[in-house]
C-alpha cells in the first residue's frame, strides 16, 4: 500500500462503548489499536507515584515524554499494559485514575509530549484509534472519523455495571457526578478539547446496544472504498 497505514479514528466521552467497538473493529481489520486515554492514565499514575501534583505541568510532561510503558498480549491473549516493568492494566482503569487522567490531559504540554508516541502506533496494515482528539488533532488525515455520544444518565449506568462485574462498590449517583466532572473539564479545556471534527460521523448510542455499534461502524466502513475489508476472518 502506498502512502501511510489507513486511520480509522473513534472519539467521544467514556461509556459510549469506544472501547469495545475498537476491540472489535481492530480484531475484525487485523489492525493495530490505540487506547490513546491509556497514556493518560498511566502519565497520570506515573506522576502520583513520583510525588507529583498533576498541576505541575512542565515535570508532568517530562513524565509523559519518559513514560517507560510496554503493551503486550499476555499468554491467554488479553492486553498487559507494563509500567516500569509493573502490569498495571487494572490500576489505570479505576474511576480514580480516569480522573487523575482528564486532569493531567487539560496540560497542552502534556498532550505535546504524546502527540508522537500516538502517531507512531500508526503502521500497517492500519490502526483505530480510540480518545478523544483522535480525529482532530492526532490523525486529522484519518480515512474515517467516527464519533459516539450518549446521555450521560446510561453511561453511568453503563459503567456502573461494568464496576459491579468486577466487584468494585461504587454509587450510581457518584458516578454521575464525576461523569459530569469530566465531561467539563474534557470538554472545556483548551487543548484539543473533546469534539467532533468537522468531517466527523456522530452517532448517539444511547438507545443501541454493541452488536447494533458495530454494525453501524461496519457500514460506515463498507461506505470508504479506500479501506480494506478483506482481512481473513
Ligand atoms: O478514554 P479514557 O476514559 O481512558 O480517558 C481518560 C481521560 O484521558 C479522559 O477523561 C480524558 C483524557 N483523554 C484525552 O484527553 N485525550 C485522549 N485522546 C484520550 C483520553
Amino acid at each position: 500500500m502506498n502512502g501511510p497505514a489507513p486511520v480509522i479514528t473513534v472519539d467521544g466521552p467514556g461509556g459510549v462503548g469506544k472501547g469495545t467497538l475498537c476491540q472489535w473493529l481492530a480484531t475484525r481489520l487485523g489492525w493495530h489499536l490505540l487506547d490513546s486515554g491509556a497514556l493518560y492514565r498511566l502519565t497520570a499514575l506515573a506522576a502520583q507515584r513520583r510525588n507529583l501534583p498533576p498541576t505541575d505541568e512542565s515535570a508532568v510532561a517530562a513524565v509523559a515524554a519518559g513514560l517507560n510503558v510496554v503493551f503486550s498480549a499476555g499468554t491467554d491473549g488479553v492486553l498487559q499494559i507494563l509500567l516500569d516493568g509493573e502490569e498495571v492494566s487494572a490500576v489505570i482503569r479505576s474511576e480514580t485514575a480516569g480522573n487523575a487522567a482528564s486532569q493531567v490531559a487539560a496540560l497542552p504540554q502534556v498532550r505535546a509530549a504524546l502527540l508522537q508516541r500516538q502517531r507512531d502506533f500508526r503502521q500497517t496494515p492500519g490502526l483505530i484509534a480510540d480518545g478523544r482528539d483522535m480525529g482532530t488533532v492526532v490523525f486529522p488525515n484519518a480515512e474515517l472519523k467516527l464519533f459516539l455520544t450518549a446521555d450521560p444518565a446510561e453511561r453511568a449506568r453503563r459503567r456502573h455495571n461494568q464496576l459491579s462485574q468486577k466487584e468494585m462498590n461504587v454509587s450510581l449517583a457518584a458516578l454521575e457526578r464525576e461523569i459530569a466532572e469530566r465531561d467539563a473539564r474534557d470538554v472545556q479545556r483548551t487543548a484539543a478539547p473533546l469534539m467532533p471534527a468537522a468531517d466527523a460521523i456522530i452517532l448517539d448510542t444511547t438507545a443501541l446496544n454493541i452488536a447494533q455499534v458495530c454494525e453501524w461502524a461496519w457500514r460506515q466502513i463498507g461506505q470508504r472504498p479506500k479501506i480494506p475489508t478483506s482481512h481473513p476472518d
